[in-house]
């Protein structure tokens, strides 16, 4: 099982939408697959609720609480069906220290998507230093790297996020623009992928180096062989 968490201390950069679009492309693929929402507000699992009955359908986890519980995140991972090829964990914002690390480790693959402007990225930089320093990912063998989010090419503080991201020591593997796209597929609990229109064709081909990258540094080999 690949397990794939999506985490920032900041709020509001991508993580769920990050998340439930990874979900969707997985179990459009035919990829058995788990959403675990760490999130007390729980929007993964509120865009899985909203998701078409007809659709293939993705096993969802809600952990509400977990504060003072030792072992508890990696206990819930526990109730994912063993058949799972993939679970998705979609991080709060917010979370640092003890939380940060036991999340960390429930998982062989991190994102870390960004938005493009200063505060954000101040933020970022502080969080790198702590999934690195506190969480340990390198010692961990865990495969980290960053996503631009929201992005608006040609504008400066998009110029800066894009420099500054090509200066850290983590691979920066996709751009994905501002679009309402990704709006209007929350709302129906699917993803772009799902998406069938002309207008989902430029964002599609923006997740193809993270799906790429996704399926390169998954070590075991799945039975199915995924199509781009
Ligand atoms: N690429 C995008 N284009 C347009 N809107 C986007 C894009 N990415 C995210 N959004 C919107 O930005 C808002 C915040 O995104 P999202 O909920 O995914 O962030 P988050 O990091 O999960 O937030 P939180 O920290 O509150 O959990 C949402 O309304 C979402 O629809
Ligand atoms: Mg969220």
């Amino acid at each position: 099982m690949q397990k794939i968490l999506v985490i920032n201390s900041k709020g509001g950069c991508g993580k769920t939408t990050l998340a439930t679009n990874l979900a969707s492309y997985f179990v459009s693929q035919g990829l058995s697959t788990a959403l675990l929402d760490f999130d007390p507000q729980g929007s993964s699992i509120r865009w899985l609720s909203q998701r078409p009955k007809s659709g293939p359908e993705i096993y969802g986890v809600h952990v509400a609480s977990r504060k003072n519980n030792t072992g508890v995140t990696r206990a819930f991972q526990k109730r994912v069906p063993p058949e799972t090829e993939r679970m998705i964990i979609d991080a709060p914002a917010g979370v640092t220290g003890y939380e940060l690390k036991e999340l960390v480790q429930m998982a062989d693959t991190i994102l870390v998507p960004v938005l493009p402007s200063s505060i954000d990225i101040h933020a970022v930089t502080r969080f790198i230093e702590e999934l690195l320093v506190v969480a340990k990912v390198r010692q961990l063998g865990l495969n980290v790297a960053v996503v631009a989010n929201r992005a608006k090419k040609n504008t400066l503080t998009y110029r800066s996020l894009e420099r500054f991201l090509k200066t850290l020591k983590l691979p920066f593997i996709t751009t994905l623009r501002d679009t309402q796209n990704y709006v209007h597929a929350a709302e129906r609990g699917i993803g772009i992928h799902e998406m069938w229109d002309k207008r989902t064709e430029s964002d599609k081909a923006q997740w193809r180096p993270l799906l790429r990258w996704l399926e390169d540094v998954y070590p075991v080999k799945t039975k199915r062989k995924i199509a781009h």
